[in-house]
């Protein structure tokens, strides 16, 4: 059984230990490396827990994947998409496409019309995703920052 559950302020570990998943599974896909987050205090946990919101896809009882959302600093109808990861044993089965779905959910409650992501351009199979989704690429790209700056992200956004 799949369900999503948007994480709570008391659901620190939770977000600490799916994450560091995520990092140590998917170091491309992502600008903080695991090194970095492994050593972070518990602190930096809770804060991010507390401007994020984060959502986790609990696949037959265990925390296999998370996605999570940003306002914009400035735009206020905008916001973006972040940290998409899907534990390999749970992929392939809508559990991506369902978490992004939460963001996109979230984001229409806090009357947003746009939501954007970056995406590593050697990651075509979430670009796939991404499209179908109805996401289209802005034609902004930058390089991730070290130690990942030979990966090339490109911006695209969903516009509702
Ligand atoms: C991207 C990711 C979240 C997708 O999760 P998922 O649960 O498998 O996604 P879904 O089952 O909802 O959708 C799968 C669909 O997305 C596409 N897709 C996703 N990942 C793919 C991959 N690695 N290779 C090929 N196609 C892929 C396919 O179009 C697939 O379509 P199908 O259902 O017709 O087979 C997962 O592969 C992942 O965590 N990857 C590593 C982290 C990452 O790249 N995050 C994105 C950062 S921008």
């Amino acid at each position: 059984m799949i369900t999503f559950q948007r994480l709570n302020a008391g659901d620190v570990e939770r977000l600490r230990q799916i994450r560091l998943l995520a990092l140590k599974d998917a170091p491309d896909a992502f600008s903080t490396t695991f090194q970095d987050a492994f050593v972070w205090p518990r602190d930096s946990w809770v804060r991010q827990l507390q401007k994020l919101p984060t959502f986790v896809a609990v696949v037959d009882g265990a925390d296999s994947g998370m996605v999570r959302g940003a306002l914009h600093s400035e735009k206020i109808n905008e916001a973006y998409l972040l940290s998409l990861w899907v534990a390999p044993h749970a992929r392939g089965q809508g559990v991506g496409q369902g978490l992004i779905n939460a963001v996109i959910d979230w984001m229409r409650s806090e009357g947003c019309q746009r939501l954007v992501l970056d995406v590593g351009e050697h990651n075509a199979g979430v670009i796939a995703l991404y499209q179908r989704m109805g996401f289209k690429p802005t034609g902004i790209t930058k390089p991730m920052p070290p130690p990942r700056e030979h990966i090339l992200e490109f911006e695209m956004a969903l516009e509702l």
